[in-house]
């Protein structure tokens, strides 16, 4: 018996002095000189996304969901919420972009939180985008289309696109459509809420959302 333990032991130990000098065994194996490094993570990261380029006399618009070079005349970041903008005489256009495969929304002139917010919202869903003219009628909502409070739709010359994650509403409308449930939109300092969902419904609850000024 402690004969074959001692053979054994030996050959183990053969096995290990084998492996030592011809460098096999563990990690040790990987010829890490002859790859190439990767980059590192940052590098990757911080590569600029290409920003459309604005003017202050913009092209042709057309609301297919690509936000072309010179088609806007501004853009405002809110947070992770990009509002493009132009004003052709007595209309806004406008695109909305955020990454999400939901809903983008708008709300112009609320008096607090949500409330009498004019929303304009707007999602993909099968390529075919769907965009609401609504009316926020409490603090954290509902906000029914403008059809259903006597109001009506002033939002019907839209068009969107969901790609790579990210989802553009472009849209037009009357800075004033004359509807007591649309607030008049201005040349200038406009109070604005904005929201972003991850579900591409009007049922769906906002992931991200926030307020601010948007000047056009
Ligand atoms: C079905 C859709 C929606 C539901 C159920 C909803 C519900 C709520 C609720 C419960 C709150 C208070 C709690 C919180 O801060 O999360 C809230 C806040 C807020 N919502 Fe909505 N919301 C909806 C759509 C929208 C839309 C479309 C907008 C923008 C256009 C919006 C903008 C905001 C903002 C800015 C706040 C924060 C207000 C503040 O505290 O100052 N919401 N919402």
């Amino acid at each position: 018996m402690a004969n074959r333990l001692r053979h054994a032991g030996l050959i183990v130990s053969l096995v290990l002095l084998i492996g030592i000098v011809t460098g096999c065994g563990g990690a040790k194996q990987e010829p890490a000189k002859t790859n190439p490094p990767a980059p590192p993570a940052q590098q990757v990261a911080s590569q600029p996304a290409k920003v459309p380029a604005l003017s202050a006399k913009p092209g042709d618009w057309k609301p297919d969901g690509v936000i072309a070079d010179n088609e806007y005349a501004k853009m405002q970041q809110f947070g992770e919420f990009e509002v493009y903008s132009r004003i052709d005489g007595d209309k806004v256009r406008m695109a909305l972009k955020a990454k999400t495969n939901g809903y983008v929304a708008i709300g112009f002139e609320p008096a607090q939180r949500m409330q009498d917010a004019d929303i304009i919202l707007g999602f993909v869903k099968d390529g075919k985008a769907t965009v609401a003219d609504m009316f926020s009628t409490g603090p954290t909502g509902p906000h029914p289309p403008d059809e259903q409070q006597g109001g009506k739709n002033d939002v019907t010359v839209f068009g969107g696109s969901n790609k790579d994650g990210v989802t553009v509403i472009e849209f037009e409308r009357k800075l004033d459509t004359g509807d007591p449930k649309d607030k008049v939109i201005k040349i200038g300092d406009n109070k604005i809420i904005w929201a972003i969902s991850e579900e591409a419904a009007f049922s769906g609850k906002h992931a991200k959302r926030g307020g601010g000024v948007l000047k056009l």
